[in-house]
């Protein structure tokens, strides 16, 4: 990845598909061998409800949702990203994308958090994609794919693992709550829940739509295993069960999934978090947005402005995130106006030419803006969404 600029330009690179690394993404864990691929799962995965999603142990013994893997793995899962936290969000977005979601939501909740004995702040994504069954939530707690499961040429996910790195880097314990239009499942990816264990747990609970109502689904794990993974997750989590419902109760009858992360102070403390609620009040109108920032100031030599929104405002990566905006996106509540780079630039000059036999698409230009900053930068896009931003 380019790391410098030396001329005065704006850059913008589209790699139209490459399996490049992402984010700072080291390859070599992308490409690692899968641990509970669904391919080659007998070997590495005890649960059975997991290798046979339909099938249930005979009635009152309890399958537990072990993986043969240490649960310092979640931790190292969290390294991926390191560079940049913003490659972290960016995971749940492309997720959002591939789930062809139209809408996505991020915020900062506030939370009481009992077994911490104070409030906390969770980071909360809600997207209105097609959700998922209780097979393919089991499916996104696997390590790695042995091959892309889709046919879809419009489709960002095909390691396996983005879900996993991406929510072990923003904090330590995540809970995902999916519905589709015949079921929802609660699932708890949780370094807290995993501490001193020899094989990490992964707690899924599935239910299926009865009418109005969802109910457990027997035909997926038994009741007793519900039970264990729902304790599991009332004792690890801020959820109990009427948050569970006040959450599930925002999908209404549609589609969608909602990610909540919390122990969000993982970052180390370099960083701090900041959360501006975006609000109409009079005449003015403030736009909503989560503010990551390292204490550490990044050097610019040559560069007069030294205060780069794009290292520390999500709203601002947000801006630019797309080259063609995809979803509505919100921050704090309020609608991040897309800003659309190539559109923006001036004396543009692209260039294209193939990367190893993939078509790249260089796109040279100036932004009055930055130029009066006397900044510059390069914006590197692959299937349309911002990867690395050297600036
Ligand atoms: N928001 C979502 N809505 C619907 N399905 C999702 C969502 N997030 C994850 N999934 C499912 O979970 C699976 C695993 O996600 P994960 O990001 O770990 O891997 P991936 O997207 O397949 O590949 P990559 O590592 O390249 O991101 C996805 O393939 C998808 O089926
Ligand atoms: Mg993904």
């Amino acid at each position: 990845m380019v790391k410098e600029c030396s001329g005065r330009i704006d850059a913008l690179i589209q790699i139209k598909d490459s399996a490049t690394s992402e984010d700072n993404f080291s390859p070599i864990l992308k490409s690692s061998p899968a641990i509970g691929d669904p391919g080659g799962c007998e070997s590495t995965i005890e649960n059975s409800s997991r290798t046979q999603p339909h099938s249930v142990k005979p009635s009152g013994s309890l399958e537990k949702n072990y993986v043969r893997a240490d649960p310092s793995y979640l931790q190292t899962l969290g390294q991926a990203h390191s560079g940049w936290i913003f490659g972290a969000i960016a995971e749940l977005i492309d997720n959002s994308r591939d789930a062809k979601a139209t809408k996505w939501d991020i915020s900062i909740e506030m939370i009481y958090f009992s077994k911490a004995g104070k409030t906390i702040p969770m980071l909360s994504v809600r997207d209105d994609g097609h959700g998922m069954t209780h097979q393919e939530i089991v499916r996104m707690t696997y390590f790695g794919h042995k091959q892309p499961g889709t046919n879809d040429p419009d489709r960002i996910g095909r390691f396996g693992v983005g879900f996993k790195t991406g929510a072990m880097r923003l904090g330590r314990d995540a809970l995902v709550l999916t519905q589709t239009a015949d079921s929802r499942s609660i699932a708890f990816l949780s370094q807290s829940l995993n501490e001193g264990k020899d094989n990490l747990e992964i707690p899924i609970v599935s239910y299926c739509r009865k009418g109005q109502y969802m109910e457990l689904d027997k035909s997926v794990q038994s009741q007793a295993t519900a039970k264990y993974n729902l304790k599991a997750i009332k004792e690890f989590s801020p959820f109990d069960k009427y948050m569970i419902g006040e959450k599930a109760g925002l999908f209404g009858d549609f589609s969608g999934t909602q990610i909540y992360i919390w122990n969000l102070d993982e970052w180390g403390s370099d960083y701090s978090l900041e959360k501006k609620d975006g609000f109409l009040g009079g005449s003015s109108f403030h736009q909503g947005d989560i503010l990551i920032r390292s204490r550490r100031i990044r050097s610019r030599p040559g560069q007069i402005s030294q205060k780069v929104p794009l290292d520390y405002s999500l709203g601002s990566y947000l801006e630019v995130i797309f080259l063609v905006p995809r979803m509505r996106l919100s921050i704090q509540g309020s609608l991040v106006k897309s800003r659309l780079l190539a559109k923006s630039l001036n004396k543009t000059h692209v260039e294209t030419t193939t990367i190893m036999g993939k078509p790249v698409q260089l796109t040279l230009g100036r932004c009055q803006f930055e130029w009066e900053q006397m900044n510059c930068g390069i914006f590197l896009y692959w299937h349309g969404r911002l990867i690395e931003v050297s600036f």
